[in-house]
């Protein structure tokens, strides 16, 4: 787990069982507009599928209310997370478990899949335009990518503060959409929708709630 910091999977791993019942305190929209892309870009058939940072399978039971993928590949550096994932889909034999850094994972996997998803995960990674840009190759023609980043474009004219610190010292990275689109075209896929959207509210202390993004990319059809 050389690549995957310490500290995340350490924040990760103890916050594990306890997880899906966080998010009632702090409404973090991610998971929401998830369904709302995929409401408006349908999705039809998907025999293999890859989440990354897949943590307890938020994104992938999202993703269920549209298609039923044969395979499912869940990639996360907490054992801790994949373990309650497992859990919640009562060891589904469609879902892997790859216990993974995930830059490490896209920069030596060769597999390609119709749907590649990564909810709430690039923030973390300070490398995440790289990761990007390599995940590229994991998605096959045709097939889309869709993903969430944390934007450090706020509603007034000053920019937020590019690198945040999350608990117990952790950092969180956040991207302009513009370079966000250009890691995805480096990766050889095309930018369909990069929507900008509220994250949560906002709380004691920020001036602007933050932003999220989410992307709905495309590898063009051979
Ligand atoms: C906020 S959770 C999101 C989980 C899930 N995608 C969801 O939408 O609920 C972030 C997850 O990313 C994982 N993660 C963060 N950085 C990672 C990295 N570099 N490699 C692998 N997993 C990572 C954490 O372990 C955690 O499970």
């Amino acid at each position: 787990m050389a690549s995957h910091p310490d500290k995340i999977t350490e924040y990760f791993d103890s916050h594990a069982e306890t997880y899906d019942e966080g998010g009632a305190s702090v409404r973090w929209m991610g998971g929401e507009m998830l369904r709302v892309i995929l409401r408006s870009h349908p999705i039809v058939s998907v025999h293999s599928m890859l989440d990354l940072a897949a943590g307890t399978g938020n994104a992938t039971k999202v993703v269920e209310e549209f298609v039923r993928p044969r395979h499912i590949t869940t990639v996360d550096g907490s054992q801790g997370m994949l373990d309650q994932l497992a859990e919640k889909y009562n060891h589904d034999p469609r879902i892997s478990l790859v216990h993974r850094a995930v830059g490490a994972f896209v920069a030596e996997s060769n597999k390609q899949h119709d749907l590649v998803v990564c909810v709430a995960g690039f923030p973390f990674m300070e490398d995440q335009l790289q990761v990007i840009t390599d995940t590229g190759r994991l998605v096959k023609p045709g097939g889309p990518f869709v993903f969430t980043y944390d934007s450090h474009v706020y509603f007034h004219s000053e920019q937020a503060e590019r690198t945040v610190s999350f608990p117990l010292g952790l950092a969180v990275y956040r991207q302009s959409p513009g370079e966000i689109d250009k890691a995805v075209q480096a990766g050889g896929l095309e930018v369909i929708e990069n929507l900008q959207f509220i994250a949560r509210d906002k709380q004691e202390g920020e001036r602007d709630p933050p932003i999220s993004g989410i992307v709905m990319a495309q590898k063009p059809k051979l």
